[in-house]
């Protein structure tokens, strides 16, 4: 349960908390958020958050009034509130209070709400396991909105068989996880989908492409296959609270452990520069 609950100035105990009926995020689930994971106050790379979060702001046209030293002094005070050795801090902003119309009410204040969650974080050698799911989604995965049921639909999916995360196949092509990005390494390199409407742009993607460059590995943002995707020699996902990850199987059949040394020196590039970064 989140620690620290921060709604449009008030702070306390989320569980205790309340948000107004007439939030457009509690009926239209308007607006969009962002999730990275903290270390007491040290958000990873919480400026590459923030720039996401200004895209998103931009794809919704929500007018939201706070600069990005403003917005970061109510960040880092929550986590300072939480102190929590490990957490997600999560924010969204909704487009305002008001009435049930379809179009954008008029002079309507955007709602920010903050938590602070408290995380263990998963041990850094635990692979995950995948299951396959048609992606039905809409053509706006770029852009982080709270609009998640296809995700979490699928997400339970994996839950109830076992597995960690769902893979979106969308007309045979791979596009990212439920609330990961998916990435294969074949024959050396490192194959993503394509930064489009069809995926968030990850963060902690980003990272791992750069961290790719940086170790000599080859990297591609080409879209592969279901048939690439069960035949590649690792399948790695990625997000901000997971970190790196190896798969073991998709849809309860082994896989990947072909590319083992490969993975392992990217896995631990971002452990090493996550630990820089967050270190007090
Ligand atoms: N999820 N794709 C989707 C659909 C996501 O929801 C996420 C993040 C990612 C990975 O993005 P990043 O590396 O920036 O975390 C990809 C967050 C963690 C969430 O919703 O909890």
């Amino acid at each position: 349960m989140p620690q620290i609950g921060w709604y449009n100035g008030m702070i306390g105990n989320p569980a205790e908390m309340t948000v107004p009926m007439l939030d457009r995020a509690v009926y239209f689930g308007d607006g969009c958020y962002e999730a990275c994971l903290a270390v007491g106050t040290n958000a990873f790379h919480l400026d590459a958050h923030i720039d996401r979060f200004r895209r998103s702001l931009n794809a919704l046209s929500i007018p939201f009034s706070y600069g990005s030293d403003a917005l970061k002094d109510v960040l880092y005070s929550c986590l300072a509130a939480a102190n929590e050795p490990s957490a997600v801090l999560y924010w969204q902003v909704s487009r305002a209070t008001a009435p049930r119309t379809h179009a954008f009410p008029k002079d309507a204040e955007p709602n920010l709400l903050v938590t602070v969650t408290p995380k263990t974080p998963l041990p850094r050698e635990r692979t995950v396991k995948l299951i396959t799911a048609e992606d039905v989604r809409y053509a706006m995965c770029d852009v982080k909105t709270l609009n998640l049921i296809p995700n979490i639909l699928a997400n339970q999916r994996a839950a109830s068989a076992g597995a960690d995360e769902a893979v979106f196949v969308r007309d045979g092509i791979v596009t990212e996880g439920s609330h990961t990005n998916v990435h294969i390494l074949k024959n050396g390199t490192l194959l993503t989908h394509p930064a489009d409407n069809r995926i968030l742009a990850g963060v902690t993607r980003a990272v791992l492409l750069e961290l790719a460059g940086e170790s000599g590995i080859p990297a591609a943002e080409r879209a592969f296959t279901e048939d690439e995707l069960k035949c590649a020699d690792e399948v790695l996902i990625t997000s901000s609270t997971l970190g790196v990850r190896r798969a073991e199987s998709i849809d309860g059949i082994a896989t990947g452990g072909k590319a083992e040394a490969l993975y392992r020196t990217l896995a631990q590039a971002y452990e090493r520069i996550f630990d820089r970064e967050t270190r007090a």
